[in-house]
């Protein structure tokens, strides 16, 4: 592993710094109908002809249903310390509001003991993109409704592990699952359009508020965060007309659900279509509603975007520019690798006035692994986290308060759309056998992390 050191150490990033690895339900558990679990909305995307692009579903995917003990240990053996994963509504809720499944509530409980049992601070997120089906046939997440509902959730898992669980992350991505899911219909529950996204957005951010809220008032001594994606964004040239698309473009990524948390509102002058939420929700006196003191934003940054003026693309009138156009270099899906990208995003975050601590709690990549005589030399995604955390302590030490690190993620996965293609784990997953082999990039952070 020689080849591989890297320019600094842990000890560079401070004692107290968290490192961790980030799973999810829908991802990880399989178990799709196990023990009175409900339906969710990925599970009927699944099953629909076409929307995976290989053509798989997660009905099993990596069993940590039944593997949670071993796959925690093996994120204990590289030297993480945090393990970070998301309850499935639909296992504790079958059916998204009223009768409340034991024997979901009693699987979480296990993982969240085995944690404790080895060592590992349980972070749990509530939500991670699988709302229960019979929600989603009474308007999803366009329904206000769904607002209750998922207020009802949080007490219902905050009652039940308040008091062993300390660190809360109430949504993941919201940005993501609002606009590939309800405005370009390439993720579950599939809508397509700006009447789907906009309301989606405004109840998703009233809806995590709503949840942070029911955590403050019932834990003592909560760690309340919230997980946004996020992407540097700069213009393609310095014309006016490419700085002006950037800045929309950045307005949209990463701030509509920034801002207005922050209290700030939506971020309507640089991208005036969101006034649109403004108007219409003008009337209901929201917009403080939307807002929480939150302990620290979860920063999910994987790749800068680079945005040029596009009169003829419907709605933003922006593009991206290809960074296969740019000739840049990039993981197995296409995105850019750069830690500038990462550097300049938690600048962007660290600049806001009134900004909580900052965690980064997903980053990784997907490379095309060959397992040769039982190793994955993946030496691109060793060179990948060793860019990213560079540009990470860079930030860090020029005074952006970051507290961790969590990689995303422990084992090769189900990757949405993707289906198993796109790889990101520090593990290989055989999919027949269900067996684990750390790659080289797992070892890799077994000797960094060990290294005090
Ligand atoms: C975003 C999501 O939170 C996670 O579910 C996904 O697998 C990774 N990032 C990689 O795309």
């Amino acid at each position: 592993m020689e080849q591989f050191s890297a320019p600094f150490h842990r000890r560079d990033f401070g004692e107290h710094f968290l490192w961790g690895v980030t799973i999810s339900a829908f991802q990880n558990e399989g178990a799709h109908d196990h023990d009175g679990k409900g339906a969710s909305i990925w599970d009927e995307f699944t099953s629909r002809k076409g929307k995976i692009k290989d053509g798989t579903h997660a009905q099993v995917t990596t069993d940590f249903y039944n593997r949670y003990r071993d796959d925690i240990l093996l994120a204990k053996s590289m030297g993480f310390k945090v393990f970070r994963f998301s309850i499935a509504w639909p296992r504790i809720l079958p059916k998204g509001t009223g009768a409340v499944n034991q024997a979901g509530i009693d699987f979480y409980h296990r993982i969240i003991d085995a944690c404790i049992e080895l060592d590992m601070e349980p972070w749990v997120t509530l939500y991670h993109w699988d709302l229960p089906l019979a929600l989603e046939h009474k308007g999803g997440w366009c329904h206000r409704g769904v607002v209750f509902a998922f207020e009802e959730y949080v007490r219902i898992c905050v009652e039940a592990y308040g008091k062993k669980v300390k660190n809360w992350i109430v949504m993941n991505e919201p940005f993501g699952f609002t606009s590939l899911g309800y405005m370009l219909g390439v993720h579950a529950p599939g809508r397509f359009g700006l009447s789907y996204f906009f309301p989606a957005v405004h109840h998703a951010l009233l809806a995590q508020a709503a949840g942070a809220r029911v955590i403050r008032e019932m834990v003592k001594g909560a760690n309340i965060g919230i997980a946004l994606s996020c992407s540097y964004i700069l213009p393609n040239t310095q014309s006016p007309g490419d700085i002006q698309a950037a800045r929309k473009a950045d307005a949209l990524f990463n701030r509509t659900f920034l801002e207005p948390i922050l209290g700030l509102g939506y971020p309507v002058e640089d991208f005036p279509l969101l006034g649109k939420i403004e108007r219409r929700y003008a009337l209901w006196r929201d917009r403080d509603a939307l807002s929480f003191d939150y302990d620290f934003i979860g920063v999910q940054n994987y790749f800068p975007l680079v945005i040029r003026r596009n009169p003829f693309m419907p709605v933003v009138g922006v593009s991206e520019v290809k960074p296969r156009v740019r000739k840049v270099p990039v993981t197995a899906l296409g995105w850019e690798i750069s830690g500038e990208g990462m550097y300049g995003i938690l600048k962007q975050f660290a600049a806001y006035k009134n900004i909580p601590r900052l965690i980064v709690t997903e980053n990784g990549a997907a490379f095309n692994d060959v397992l040769t005589e039982g190793r994955i030399h993946d030496a691109d995604r060793i060179n990948y986290f060793v860019t990213y955390l560079e540009a990470i302590l860079k930030a860090k030490n020029e005074g952006v308060p970051l507290d961790g690190y969590f990689v995303w993620t422990l084992t090769d996965n189900f990757e949405w759309a993707e289906g198993y293609r796109a790889r990101f784990g520090l593990a290989h997953v055989d999919l027949e056998t269900q067996v684990r082999t750390l790659k080289d990039s797992g070892l890799w952070f077994r000797e960094f992390l060990h290294d005090k």
